[in-house]
């Protein structure tokens, strides 16, 4: 076949092809590996040494010519296709399906679930407040001096003069007695707000789970007794509980409670810094002050609280070492609890 003829035989050809499997065929004739452009190609050796220039240079032009034109057909073919016709892929109806992607509670939420079902057992109720609190509430009534430095702006974010973001949860304290007589024994837990420089164990937003009970002979024996239960039940029995003297302006005495670290059982490693305890929460019995402002008699009525945070609580139990990762939104992290 001369290369007039090939070539307008392949232009038909192509032309023709009515659907995929003809435009394939197709290709095959002409572009396969015994196909007529190819052995043109495959046979220049074997023309003389004057005309093989010529031939190349026109082999090579209707190479060129049948893969551009298939390639246009494709796209014709293509377009006139619906589109769930483009691909289908080989199918075994008897392979099982995909799981799709499942919610679940955040770690979190499931923290303090157990946090909430511990104390529940023993007898608290869950108690409520605002984000967004009266400076009066989250500082004035709780007994904290005018000059502390954590009524700083540095560290409390300010909406108005006397409204801000909670910096912790201790001002439901105040709210719930304002509202109930004891004898009263609550859990508040909530998000919280500081304006910390943020790192691994930093975060501007982060969640607080407060208690409280009062009645006429409420103890630091009772608080002692709570908290050991309370840690006992959450990272196990064998779990020891220690009061160091501490301060807080609502709480007098006050005293930060550590626990032996849940790594090395308190004979000292990394987690805990070598000293085989872990601080888990600050505590102590409720400040006259605070009984006044809500209009209980501290004659009458003493109490206790504490509160901890939960993102640290969580962090302690599955061994987390950034609290960015809680609110980071990542899949692979969330998806582990
Ligand atoms: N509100 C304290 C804080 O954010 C934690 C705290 C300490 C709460 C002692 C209490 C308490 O109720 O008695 O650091």
């Amino acid at each position: 076949m001369d290369a007039r003829s090939l070539e307008e035989s392949i232009r038909k050809d192509i032309e023709n092809a009515a659907n995929d499997q003809a435009l394939e065929e197709a290709r095959i004739k002409y572009l396969g590996r015994r196909g007529l452009v190819t052995s043109l190609l495959k046979n220049i050796k074997d023309a003389p040494p004057a005309e093989r220039p010529k031939l190349g240079a026109t082999s090579n032009r209707l190479k060129k010519l049948a893969e551009s034109l298939i390639e246009e057909k494709l796209t014709v073919l293509r377009a006139a296709q619906p589109a769930s016709r483009f691909y289908t892929p080989p199918h075994d109806a008897t392979l099982p399906a995909h799981d799709g992607l499942t919610g679940h509670r955040h770690v979190l939420s499931k923290v303090f679930g157990e946090i909430k079902d511990i104390f529940v057992g023993m007898g608290y109720t869950l108690a409520s407040g605002p984000q967004v609190e009266l400076e009066y509430y989250n500082f004035q009534a709780l007994n904290f001096p005018d000059e502390h430095p954590s009524r700083d702006e540095q560290d409390t974010f300010y909406i108005t003069d006397d409204m801000l973001l909670r910096t912790h949860t201790s001002p439901v304290q105040v709210r719930y007695m304002e509202e109930h007589k004891p004898p009263l024994k609550i859990i508040a837990a909530g998000r919280v707000f500081r304006n910390e420089s943020i790192d691994p164990s930093h975060a501007a937003e982060f969640h607080q789970v407060e208690g409280l009970y009062v009645d006429t002979d409420v103890a630091l024996a009772d608080l002692k007794k709570d908290v050991e239960i309370f840690i006992q039940q959450l990272f196990g029995s064998k779990t020891q509980v220690r009061f160091r003297p501490s301060f807080f302006p609502f709480t007098e005495p006050s005293a930060e409670v550590d626990m032996t670290c849940f790594v090395c059982r308190g004979s000292g490693c990394s987690v805990c810094g070598k000293t085989g305890w872990i601080e888990i929460m600050g505590s102590g019995m409720v400040h006259p002050n605070v009984f006044r402002a809500v209009g209980y008699d501290p004659d009458i009525y003493s109490g206790f609280a504490f509160g901890m945070g939960v993102d640290r609580v969580a962090m302690i139990k599955y061994g987390i070492d950034d609290i960015r990762l809680f609110l980071g939104n990542d899949l692979r992290f969330l998806s582990q609890f």
